[in-house]
């Protein structure tokens, strides 16, 4: 088995590109699996911890989808509001009981660097499903996955990224995954939204070269484009969030302006930043994206519990 085996995934900078290369062949070969229908009975037995203290539809739905599909089962909790959290337990009390229960943990949490303090509570493998505007490294790998069935390579592409770039956690994931590969990154955002010094720090020494502007018509360049909310729930002053929420709309007639090939992907959900008159185009992959999901979290699930797939 590979360094995978039992490991927590907290944060996209746990990855080497040889863990990459290697996740993307089990990814296909799980994929091969499910088609063919051989997929369930493969975690019969193990039992996740579901566990969602911030808003998903997406993230959860498909880890759950993934669990059940593997012939797994499950137990949840969604929100504060319904665990002992409300009454004043804390996160590392949860973990301790969680881990009496299940084989393995995925959470969501409102606070960046919650997974860590998960993870360190317990001995079973724990896998951060989003911490706040920190890391949400799962839909980061399903993002590469997306990238290479769609383009058939990562080499050479120029990727946009669009919108939210301070908040935006999907993003602060996915550029640590596409440092290994000499891509090109325009990083479209107001100046208000600029990606943070800390996570440029974490591209030094890495193939992947990347410009920044405010002008979304770099947008025409791009192979893949990534589109993302502007995070409402992280402005500490909602005036700015007023301010900055409409400031970039990609819609047909953007697409239509670029590359033929292009693909836009967008981790979901939208509100105004990509219009709905997009989705007929060939180019729209943010719904094959969410599909992609299942199967990436699939293999994931195998992996950090250690069960071979072959
Ligand atoms: C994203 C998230 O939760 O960070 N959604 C997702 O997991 N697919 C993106 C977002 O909320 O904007």
């Amino acid at each position: 088995m590979h360094s995978y085996a039992h490991k927590n995934i907290l944060d996209t900078l746990q990855f080497s590109k040889e863990d990459l290369n290697f996740l993307i062949e089990k990814t296909q070969r799980m994929n091969l699996l499910q088609e063919s229908g051989k997929a369930f009975g493969i975690l019969n037995g193990k039992l996740l911890a579901s566990l969602f203290f911030e808003a998903s539809t997406r993230t959860r739905l498909s880890f759950e989808a993934a669990m059940e599909r593997l012939g797994g089962r499950l137990i949840s909790t969604v929100g504060f509001q319904f665990s002992s959290i409300s009454k004043g337990e804390t996160l590392y009390d949860t973990m301790k009981m969680i881990e009496a229960y299940v084989d393995i943990a995925v959470i969501r949490h409102p606070v960046e660097g919650s997974s860590r303090i998960a993870a360190g509570a317990v001995n079973i493998p724990v896998i951060n499903a989003g911490d706040g505007a920190g890391q949400h490294p799962t839909q980061a790998l399903l993002d590469l996955y997306t990238i290479v069935s769609e383009k058939g390579k990562i080499d050479g592409l120029n990727i946009a990224f669009i919108g939210d770039l301070k908040y935006g956690r999907t993003i602060h994931s996915l550029i640590n995954l596409l440092r290994h590969y000499p891509v090109h990154l325009y990083l479209i955002s107001p100046e208000e939204l600029k990606l943070p010094e800390k996570y440029k720090k974490n591209l030094e020494g890495y193939p992947m070269t990347w410009e920044e502007t405010t002008d979304i018509k770099a947008f025409w360049d791009a192979d893949v484009a990534y589109v993302t909310r502007i995070q409402e729930e992280r402005f500490p002053d909602h005036r700015e969030y007023e301010k900055l929420k409409d400031i970039y709309k990609v819609n047909k007639e953007l697409v239509l302006a670029s590359k033929k090939e292009t693909i836009i992907l967008h981790p979901l959900p939208r509100v105004n930043e990509l219009s709905t008159d997009v989705d007929d185009l060939p180019n729209a992959a943010y719904f094959r994206q969410a599909k992609y999901g299942v199967v990436v979290r699939m293999a994931l699930l195998c992996l950090s519990l250690g069960v071979n797939f072959d």
